[in-house]
């Protein structure tokens, strides 16, 4: 406990799934801090759902928007920011995260990811035939690009999002 003084913008990264959102905001309050999620503000910006973004523009045009995005919120130092899943896999968005970020690889095994994302219809990369293939392999692809992070903490299902929280403070 204490006054914490970030000096740099927490960025949270890894799969859909993992409570990059949830244990985002669980973080800025234990810190005292501003919280904001990337996919959140795109929302904002377009007036639509991600999946209608996708459906309407396409996922290019999406990554776009999210380069957007991220690189505005990391302009206002310093509080938490929650990217979607996708994020952290462009060269250009992890420059700008170390830039001016430190970036924190939350972790779940796929097992927990599924059983997490199966029953929601908010993902469209996840509207395949087989999603948890698709999870899969997007896991599978994902996980040398996520090593990539200053960061690692690992998600359990017996961990509340105020425990991982915790556990991304004390990694700080
Ligand atoms: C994506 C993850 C989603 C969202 C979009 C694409 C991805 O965010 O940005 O559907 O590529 O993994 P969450 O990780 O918050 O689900």
């Amino acid at each position: 406990t204490g006054t914490w003084k970030l000096k740099k913008t927490v960025v949270l990264v890894g799969m859909m799934g993992a409570g990059k959102t949830a244990v985002g905001k669980a973080l800025a309050a234990q810190l005292a801090v501003p919280f904001v999620d990337s996919d959140t503000e795109i929302e904002k910006a377009a007036n639509m759902t991600i999946a209608e973004i996708f459906q309407r523009d396409g996922e290019a045009f999406f990554r776009d928007r999210e380069t957007e995005v991220i690189d505005r919120l990391l302009d206002t130092c310093c509080g938490v920011l929650s990217t979607g899943g996708g994020a952290f896999l462009s060269e250009r968005n992890r420059q700008l995260i170390s830039k001016k970020g430190v970036s924190v690889w939350l972790n779940a095994d796929l097992k927990l990811l599924w059983s997490r994302v199966k029953h929601k219809n908010t993902r469209p990369l996840l509207r395949t035939s087989n999603p948890f293939e698709t999870l899969r392999v997007l896991y599978e692809d994902r996980v040398p690009i996520y090593a990539k992070a200053d960061l690692k903490v690992e998600a359990k299902p017996e961990y509340s999002i105020e425990t991982m929280a915790g556990h991304v403070r004390d990694a700080l």
